[in-house]
């Protein structure tokens, strides 16, 4: 992974789309010795167009992969009933070994019912309460992990080495999709883990405690410079879509990236960062279901 110390900050820029570049690279290799093809499917609700993208990106690197990928486009007005029969006839598919409903769902389907309707061992977003259950338990072998807390642990350890013991994580955010798991996964590597949430009382003094800081809120540039101590690891999961004064839109995360680049030893940046983890976990989540199924 190429990690640039740019010319304005301190920091070390932390290359997330190289690093999934790599892993896709890795995965193909093993797909094209592994005697069965993995088999993705993703299911899209809908015409959002954020979703569509992701979606889209998906089933491309997918593709890259060398995985069956089957895309389903559903209209906006699909019933729960239908997509929850699509979704069990996906369960007993033997050409399918992960599927993934992209969220958000139209507000006719019950995102809970659905993601509890995916097969578990087939459950590659990591969501289904058993996998959910097996993170927090520590029974990694049969669990399958949520793909963006996974990729935040590839580039901490990146950045950091494989040993993280003792270190401490703040982890900003305490969804079930990225802060809860994301805290579970690094307890288990011995980390010294605090959750930060809406209802915490001085945030910014908690943060200034991490070496590895995790910030996953949807609160644009919510963390500043005065919220990081010096030489902390920051990995900023939030993507805002924002506006400037000439309507002209970015994306942007939670960290006020050039502000704490000055005081962190290393940093992810939006986009380019954890997004495109996020993506290649969720093929490495398949290719494990596929291995898991020889
Ligand atoms: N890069 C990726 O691949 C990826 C993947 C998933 C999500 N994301 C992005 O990550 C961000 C978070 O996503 P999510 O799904 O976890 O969001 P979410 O479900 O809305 O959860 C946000 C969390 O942030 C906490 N929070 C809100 N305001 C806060 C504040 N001022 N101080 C401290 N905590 C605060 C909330 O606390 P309470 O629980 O107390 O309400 C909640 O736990 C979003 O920008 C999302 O787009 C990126």
């Amino acid at each position: 992974m190429n990690s640039t110390v740019s010319p304005l900050n301190a920091a070390k820029r932390i290359d997330g789309k190289g690093c999934a570049d790599q892993i896709i690279a890795s995965i193909a290799d093993r797909v094209a010795i592994l005697g069965i093809q993995p088999g993705l499917a993703v299911i899209l609700v809908g015409a959002d167009s954020a979703s569509q993208t992701y979606v889209n990106s998906k089933s491309k690197r997918a593709k890259e992969c060398g995985f069956y990928s089957a895309q389903y486009d559903l209209p906006e007005d699909t019933s729960e009933v239908a997509l929850l029969e699509l979704i069990e006839q996906l369960n007993v598919d033997d050409q399918i070994h992960g599927i993934l409903v992209q969220l958000p769902l139209p507000d006719q389907i019950d995102p809970e019912k659905v993601i509890q309707a995916i097969d578990p061992t087939k459950d590659v977003d990591g969501f289904h309460f058993n996998n959910a259950g097996r993170l927090q338990a520590g029974a990694l072998e049969q669990a399958l992990i949520p793909c963006t807390p996974l990729g935040c642990l590839h580039l901490i350890q990146h950045e950091l080495g494989a040993e993280l013991r003792g270190k401490h994580v703040v982890v900003v955010g305490r969804s079930n999709i990225v802060g809860k798991p994301v805290a579970s996964l690094l307890l288990q590597q011995d980390c010294t883990v605090t959750t930060v949430h809406s209802g915490t009382v001085n945030p910014e003094q908690i943060c200034r405690l991490a070496d590895i800081l995790i910030v996953a809120v949807g609160v644009p540039q919510l963390v500043k410079a005065d919220w990081v101590k010096p030489g902390a690891v920051v990995i900023d999961v939030g993507i805002n879509y924002v506006e400037d004064s000439s309507g002209k839109g970015r994306l942007i995360g939670d960290v006020h990236f050039d502000a704490v680049a000055e005081k962190a030893a290393a940093i992810t940046p939006v986009p380019g960062g954890v997004g495109p983890m996020t993506i290649a976990m969720l093929m490495q989540n398949t290719l494990l279901v596929a291995e898991r199924a020889l």
